[in-house]
């Protein structure tokens, strides 16, 4: 029987690839974002995250096979927390029981190789404490130096998400109840996130310093959305709570052998 999957984000970018990949595989997507979507909510807000859960339960009948996580927002501001945090795992854990009914269920998060890059140690301790109107009152300051601290707001949120994933993993509801929950990290993505960061050779040439990709540099969304796809599908038996970088070599590059 065709799986399937909840696909957060679905109408951009990361989101809109991994769609339409499971699709032309024959397996049944319901999507979701803020616009142009089968289940239209706003991750940032309690009600757009319950919203989900019931929509998607009526969508799907009560049982899906594999949600993948993967709405988001880079900009410097306050809602960056709420929905690349407090959203993703919101939409997991929302999910994770009408996982539990499916013969192979799976769930998969996007983090990204900002984590590697300075964070403000005060906001992702908000986020690991699960405290969001702390961490939100954070970002607030952050944000009033878009430049500077705001540039933090982002990698924190990606470097908590994927710490969660590594916590959460290993416990009774989820390898406990045989769903491996993994998360990618990319590297710069040509989507309208970063269209921006790339539009000139001279834009692309200062975002590869910063994170250089010597491995064929710069990737389109399907490079990304084939690892998600893996990491969803029946074949992922024993991938649990890693975060696999998909970067053309940020992530060696920047760390090296330090992660051992
Ligand atoms: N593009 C990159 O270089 C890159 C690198 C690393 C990680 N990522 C991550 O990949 C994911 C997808 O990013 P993308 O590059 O495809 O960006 P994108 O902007 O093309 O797509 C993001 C999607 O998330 C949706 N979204 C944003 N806020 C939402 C909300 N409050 N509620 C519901 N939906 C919401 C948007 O409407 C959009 O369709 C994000 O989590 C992003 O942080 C992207």
């Amino acid at each position: 029987m065709a799986r399937t999957a909840v696909v957060t984000g679905s109408a951009s970018g990361i989101g809109k690839a991994t769609k339409e990949l499971l699709e032309s595989r024959g397996e049944r997507v319901i999507g979701v974002d803020i616009h142009d979507a089968d289940v239209v909510v706003d991750l940032t807000t309690a009600a757009g995250r319950t919203g989900l859960v019931e929509a998607v339960r009526d969508a799907a009948g009560g049982t899906i096979d594999a949600v993948y996580s993967i709405a988001g927002l880079a900009a410097p501001i306050p809602a960056t927390v709420a929905v690349n945090f407090f959203g993703m795992v919101a939409t997991l854990e929302g999910l994770r029981p009408l996982l539990l009914s499916s013969a192979a269920p799976r769930a998969v998060g996007v983090a990204s190789m900002a984590s590697l890059m300075p964070v403000d140690d005060e906001l992702v301790a908000a986020m690991t404490a699960r405290d969001e109107p702390a961490a939100l009152a954070r970002a607030e300051v952050l944000a009033r130096e878009p430049e500077t601290t705001g540039a933090l707001i982002y990698g924190s949120t990606k470097k908590a998400f994927a710490q969660w994933v590594r916590r959460t993993a290993p416990t009774a509801d989820w390898a406990g109840a045989s769903i491996p929950l993994n998360a990618v990290a990319p590297g710069i993505i040509a989507t309208p996130m970063t269209a921006d960061m790339i539009a000139t050779e001279e834009a692309r040439t200062a975002i590869l310093q910063m994170v250089p990709m010597p491995l064929n540099g710069i990737a389109e969304p399907i490079v990304v959305a084939r690892l998600l796809t893996w990491l969803g599908s029946t074949e992922n038996t024993h991938l649990c709570g890693q975060v696999v970088f998909v970067d053309g070599g940020s992530d060696v590059v920047i760390r090296g052998d330090s992660t051992w």
